[in-house]
Parts: C-alpha cells; sequence; structure tokens
C-alpha cells in the first residue's frame, strides 16, 4: 500500500509518495521526463543494489543517467562539493530541462536540492531520502542547504522538489542510533501537533521499533502530514513553522556542547524534554502532560542522563537563530499537541532548569 501526500500551494505543489518499494518506474514517471539526462547523487553508505535498481528504473523510462556518490557525513555538505557537482553537470552538458535525483539522508538531500535550486538557475529535482530523519523532515518543506567553515546550513534556499519519494525499505540497513534519531523527530510531531498520535506511538512502540513497514509507512505519513500543514502555511519560516524548533533550542546546545557525540534525534529528544519541563512554569503544563513527555521518550530509549551544567550550554543557547535582541524564544508546550513561542528575556532564569 502506498500513502500520497501533497505538499506545497499553488504551482509550487508537490507529491510525496510512502510506501514499501516506492520506488518503482510508475512513480518516477510522475515526475521525469524521457529524454532527460538524470545526475544520481547518492550517499555511499546507501547499499548499491538499491542505487542500482533505481538507475535501471530511470534507464527503463528513457532518461540517461550519471552516478555522482558522495562521502557520508556532514560535512560533505561544503562549497567544494556544491562546485564539483555544478561543474560535472556542466561538463556533461546538462540543460535547464535535465534533473537530479538525490538519494540519502539529509546530508545528501540539502545539497543536491541547493544545486538544483542554482545550477542554470534552477533545474527540477526529485527527493529520495533514505534516513528515518530525512524521511520525516527534511525532504519535506523545500529547505535547502550547505555548510559554511563558520557554521551549519548558512547558505541555502527554499527549493521545493519534484517530488518525494519514500520507500521504507530502505530503512532497512539504517544504524539503530540513526533510527530512534529519526523518530525523536517524530515524536517531535506528536508533541506539538497531536495527542492521539502521541498515544498510537506509545501503544505501538514493539512494532515500531521493530521497524515494521506498515507501522513505519503510518507513522511517516502522520509525521509528514504534520510538518507538511506547518510548512504550507508558513513556507518561509515568519511564523508556525518555527514550532518545528521544539526541542531544538537546548537541542542544538547540547549538540555544540557535546560537539559529535550526540546525534541530531538525540540532542532534540533530550533537548524536548528540558524545554517540556521549562513549559511547566512557563505555560503552565500539567504535571500529567509532562509525565506524557517523559514516557514517551523514555519508551523510545531517551532517558536523560546528561551530565551538562547551565553555564556550558549557555554560549550555545544564545546564538540560537530563533533568538532577537537578547531575548531567547523558546517554543514551548501548552499542553500535548500544542504549543506557543514564549519570550524570555532573562537566559539565566533558565539555570534552575539544569
Ligand atoms: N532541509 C531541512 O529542512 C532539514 C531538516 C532537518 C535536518 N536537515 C539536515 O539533514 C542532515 C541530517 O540528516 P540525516 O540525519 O539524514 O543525516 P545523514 O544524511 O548524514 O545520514 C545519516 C547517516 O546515515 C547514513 N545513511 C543514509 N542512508 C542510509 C541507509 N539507507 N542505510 C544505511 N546508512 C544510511 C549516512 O551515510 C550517514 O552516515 C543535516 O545536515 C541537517 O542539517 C535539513
Ligand atoms: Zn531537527
Amino acid at each position: 500500500m502506498i500513502t500520497k501526500i501533497s505538499v506545497g500551494k499553488r504551482n509550487e505543489k508537490y507529491d510525496v509518495l510512502i510506501g514499501k518499494e516506492v520506488c518503482s518506474k510508475k512513480n518516477f514517471q510522475k515526475f521525469i521526463t524521457k529524454e532527460q539526462k538524470i545526475l544520481l547523487l547518492f550517499d555511499k553508505n546507501v547499499p548499491i543494489k538499491k542505487i542500482a535498481l533505481i538507475k535501471k528504473q530511470l534507464n527503463s523510462l528513457g532518461a540517461k543517467v550519471y552516478n555522482y556518490a558522495i562521502t557520508p557525513g556532514e560535512q560533505s555538505k561544503s562549497i567544494r562539493n556544491f562546485e564539483n557537482i555544478h561543474n560535472f553537470l556542466s561538463k556533461n552538458s546538462f540543460l535547464r530541462s535535465d534533473g537530479i535525483v538525490a538519494c540519502g539522508g539529509g546530508v545528501v538531500g540539502d545539497l543536491g536540492g541547493f544545486v538544483a535550486s542554482t545550477y542554470m538557475r534552477g533545474i527540477s529535482y526529485i527527493q529520495v531520502p533514505t534516513t528515518l530523519l530525512s524521511q520525516v523532515d527534511s525532504s519535506i518543506g523545500g529547505k535547502t542547504a550547505i555548510n559554511l567553515s563558520s557554521g551549519k546550513n548558512l547558505v541555502g534556499s527554499f527549493y521545493n522538489p519534484k517530488g518525494v519519494l519514500i520507500d521504507t525499505n530502505f530503512l532497512d540497513s539504517l544504524g539503530e542510533r540513526e533510527y530512534k534519531s529519526g523518530l525523536a523527530e517524530i515524536i517531535k510531531h506528536a508533541l506539538i501537533a497531536d495527542r492521539a498520535f502521541g498515544n498510537y506511538l506509545l501503544q505501538h512502540s514493539k512494532n515500531i521499533l521493530k521497524r515494521d513497514s506498515d507501522y513505519l509507512r503510518h507513522i511517516i505519513t502522520k509525521s509528514i502530514n504534520i510538518k507538511a500543514k506547518i510548512v504550507t502555511r508558513d513556507h518561509k519560516e515568519q511564523g508556525i513553522r518555527a514550532f518545528l524548533n521544539f526541542g531544538h533550542t537546548i537541542g542544538h546546545a547540547l549538540e555544540h556542547a557535546f560537539k559529535s557525540k550526540l546525534l541530531h534525534g538525540e540532542a532534540v529528544a533530550y533537548g524536548m524534554d528540558y524545554e517540556a519541563k521549562m513549559s511547566l512554569k512557563t505555560l503552565n503544563l500539567c504535571q500529567d502532560d509532562y509525565d506524557f513527555v517523559k514516557e514517551i521518550l523514555k519508551t523510545y530509549g531517551f532517558e536523560c542522563k546528561l551530565n551538562i551544567t547551565f553555564e556550558k550550554l549557555k554560549p550555545f543557547i544564545k546564538i540560537d537563530k530563533k533568538n532577537s535582541a537578547n531575548t531567547v524564544n523558546l517554543v514551548q508546550l501548552n499542553k500535548i499537541g500544542s504549543c506557543e513561542m514564549v519570550p524570555i528575556k532573562n537566559i539565566n532564569s533558565l539555570k534552575k532548569f539544569f
């Protein structure tokens, strides 16, 4: 079974297809034309058999496919790769009418999307996200980016793909920590927007942790529906899109403080724990709802036992992108399934939560 979700407004609209073996000839056909040249950008950790299969489907549609492998890791979202891929496209005479298929996690998706948005002022691209995090988060919403030596995601664009094919089969080869990191973003979507979905995640944790494909399709679909609704209403993050940053102010600070020891989703999970605790005070979140947050995090193995002081985190909390002059803007829960932005004028008032 395959689920379809439409994301974006009017002529910016694109379809997201979710299910097992969704990367079929029939589905690619919706997004590419026969004569197109396609750059198949892929992460070297994605099993090569799966890449070969995609290439076969694209070839059978009449497309001329060029493989381009990306070294795994955040450092690949670089200006150098950006330039190299542009040169590769140009040397192989890619035109405005040609396209890119980005097959990998958020790194390949962000890099491929940004190249697509700039080569000849924009060519089409298809996202084939292969990590759980990229399936429920980075492939949805049209944000693309690369990193500078001075910081992450500092150069980028808002550029929607032509389509997104989410094949749950890719998750078979994903490492356990990477898988759970994606689950943290799914939990976040439930906590900010849908209590019933939170209950589902609690009730079916065994099947979800076993990566049962039907449960996966369900939770990925639910999760994308939540993100899609938000990004369709607020594409350029001028308002409610910031709610997707629940857990991220403290999460990003933890990521910085622990350098590369924590995966993004792990840091966000612990960040949600701290930020839910803050919500008890800032928005009178009730104790039962806070316990719900703790329970769901515990169920998925995110019991926060970090040894960190507020003083260590403070410099990183201060540089959060949502901050405005001397004010930390925190996404806080007023109940499960609903949140608000809360300005914190005195950053030191957060000390008591650590
Ligand atoms: N554009 C957005 O809206 C957005 C949102 C969230 C995150 N991001 C970006 O996404 C990136 C993180 O994404 P990610 O967590 O997917 O990281 P990632 O792309 O680095 O992938 C994580 C790891 O999984 C490996 N991998 C990928 N697919 C695999 C598969 N099928 N089997 C086995 N291994 C596989 C990769 O090689 C890598 O080691 C960051 O750069 C972040 O800035 C972007
Ligand atoms: Zn995140």
